[in-house]
């Protein structure tokens, strides 16, 4: 079966049943907690939560998803990083009869996915203190047809799901799998732990949701979310021993066997997965940097690149491989190819020095701490390496040293200058004002994601490094020098409040990456004329009371500062 065809069978079969079709969010989630949408559910919380979703109690979807946590296991059979999940979904509509049933239907119905009934065996909840055993769902099936046998009741590590994050709705599920061997004979008794079961499809009845306290209450209203592994069950469909013989992934590898000698099967796998994920990433709009979703993204885009450089792939570049991503989901998601194969082309342009100079440096000897903080080779790629010669690391050492070295800069730094300012004087505290409106403005223009990394301030001119990772175009520059100083056209005042530290983090206020804080903060706000926050940043002052104090502001210089970081200079007049 093609991708295309369980992708089409599944929707309409479940768009006979009274569900609407609705297509998949982006990688990036709405709620800002969590990097990346990494199930079904995650967008659709606040429908899960009560809110009323315009296309109705019944959806029907594949959404679009991105693990980190599974990241080390990608290049072996069955793990990925991106990855469809197909679900069906009833908000405060049907329950458990209707969702086992249809999943059964689907599963075993000879013009939907035709599976014997005799392949096939689940699990449910076995009960605990917060939720009784889930007798309702092993009755439903054992009405279906599934034997005694092959229903099991496990605890809540395998049989429950949610809440994505602390708190938020969740609840047992009935776990269906699928004996994908062709030449051992299904055995009568269910046995979770052998392999041969693999789990495809999870159906979740969310009728608890836990509190931020870690209480379970009874949910309002009462969900059904299932959710089915896209490539792992076209692969058992097919009989596949893995999912990169899926025509999701198999034109991929295919590609790069073709240029590379290698044997390396890991190797082409963990490239075709990583660049098919960045190609995701990338149209969904995440761009390369040091930080969140962007520092993910330039984690396995640079895993890739070096695979591609120890499999000797100099030929196709991996911006090549973006162009049968794009071929392979045609019509299926919008992908922005010109902008991924430019962006990717960029990056690995970027690493491709330091890939040479650590890898040239490690055939040294040199030690991993050197390695990382002197020529930037990243510790996962020190693994992959160590893993290739066969050699054992000290890697609590490591995290040893790194701490130290943490430690040590921030208390340099904090030496020469007291949080960035090199004094007191009227003329640097102005300038340390404006120095706030300008990562407010940076964040205005370019969004959320850039995050301060270094600030410098005296009284002729303020300093500003920050995450960003490509040069600021003259209209841009304009526009941030318009963006401040229309706040302090508008006279906008400067006020500090004392916090407990989570309070501030709760509330985003901006924190510089690798400062250290105390238990209560100070946070200066600065708000316009209807009370919206222009800027609120933990920081100690001192700052002027009103904006109006600061004059015209004007940036003089701007050029990177290190790898996708930049720096800004600017005064004022
Ligand atoms: N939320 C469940 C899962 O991700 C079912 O969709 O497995």
């Amino acid at each position: 079966m093609k991708s295309a065809e369980l992708r089409q069978k599944f929707l309409e079969f479940f768009e006979k049943r009274g569900h609407k079709i609705v297509p998949s969010a982006s990688l990036i989630p709405q709620d800002t907690t969590t990097l990346f949408n990494s199930a079904g559910m995650q967008p659709l919380v606040p429908y899960l939560l009560g809110e009323k979703h315009p296309a109705g109690k019944r959806i029907v979807d594949i959404q679009k998803c991105f693990r980190t946590v599974d990241i080390d296991e990608v290049g072996d059979d069955t793990h990925n990083t991106f990855f469809e999940m197909l679900g069906n979904w009833s908000l405060g509509d049907y329950w458990k009869e209707d969702s086992i049933r249809w999943s059964f239907e689907f599963l075993t119905d000879k013009n939907e996915l035709n599976i014997p009934i005799q392949r096939l065996a689940v699990s449910c909840f076995g009960g605990d203190e917060n939720a009784p055993k889930d007798e309702e769902s092993a009755k439903i099936w054992e009405n279906i047809g599934i034997s005694k046998e092959r229903i099991i009741f496990l605890p809540k590590e395998d049989n429950w799901w949610g809440p994505v994050g602390e708190s938020g709705p969740c609840g047992p599920d009935t776990e269906i799998f699928y004996w994908k061997n062709n030449n051992v004979p299904v055995p009568q008794k269910f046995d979770p732990t052998d392999k041969n079961w693999v789990e495809i499809w999870n159906n979740v009845f969310m009728q608890y949701v836990k509190t931020a306290d870690g209480e379970y209450m009874t949910a309002e209203q009462k969900n059904v979310d299932t959710g089915m592994g896209f490539e792992r069950t076209l692969a058992v469909l097919n009989g596949y021993e893995n999912i990169y013989e899926t025509d999701v992934l198999q034109p991929l590898i295919s590609k790069i066997s073709e240029y590379t000698n290698s044997e390396d099967f890991r190797g082409k796998r963990i490239v075709a997965d990583h660049i098919r994920a960045t190609t995701f990433m990338i149209s969904d709009g995440i761009e390369f940097s040091n930080t969140d979703r962007g520092y993910v993204m330039r984690r396995i885009l640079r895993k890739a690149a070096y695979y591609c450089n120890s499999m000797n792939l100099e030929k196709i570049g991996l911006a090549d491989l973006v162009e049968i991503v794009i071929k392979i989901y045609e019509g299926v998601y919008p992908l922005d190819g010109n902008k991924v194969c430019q962006s990717v082309k960029k990056e690995v342009s970027l690493f491709s020095k330091t890939l040479a100079t650590g890898k040239k440096k490690y055939e040294e000897g040199e030690d991993a701490f050197i390695l990382f903080t002197t020529y930037g080779f990243p510790p996962e790629l020190i693994k992959e390496l160590d893993k290739e010669n066969g050699k054992e690391r000290d890697w609590v050492l490591f995290e040893q040293k790194m701490k130290e070295h943490q430690e040590l800069s921030r208390t340099a730094s904090a030496g020469m200058f007291k949080g960035g300012l090199a004094d007191h004087e009227p003329a640097t505290v102005k300038l340390h004002t404006a120095h706030h409106l300008l990562l407010a403005a940076l964040q205005e223009l370019f969004g959320k994601q850039v995050k301060q990394r270094g600030s410098n301030i005296n009284q002729e001119r303020l300093r500003i490094d920050f995450s960003f990772d490509r040069k600021i175009t003259p209209e841009e520059i304009k526009k941030l020098e318009d963006i401040v100083n229309d706040k302090i056209g508008q006279g906008l005042d400067v006020v500090r409040r004392e916090m407990p530290i989570g309070e501030a983090q709760k509330i985003g206020a901006e924190m510089e990456f690798g400062v250290k804080y105390g238990n209560t903060v100070s946070v200066y706000f600065i708000e316009d004329k209807k009370g919206n926050t222009v800027s609120k940043e933990f920081c100690g002052g001192p700052h002027v009371a009103n904006t109006k104090e600061l004059g015209k502001f004007k940036i003089v210089k701007e050029e990177a500062s290190s790898q996708g970081v930049r720096r800004i200079k600017a005064i004022l007049q």
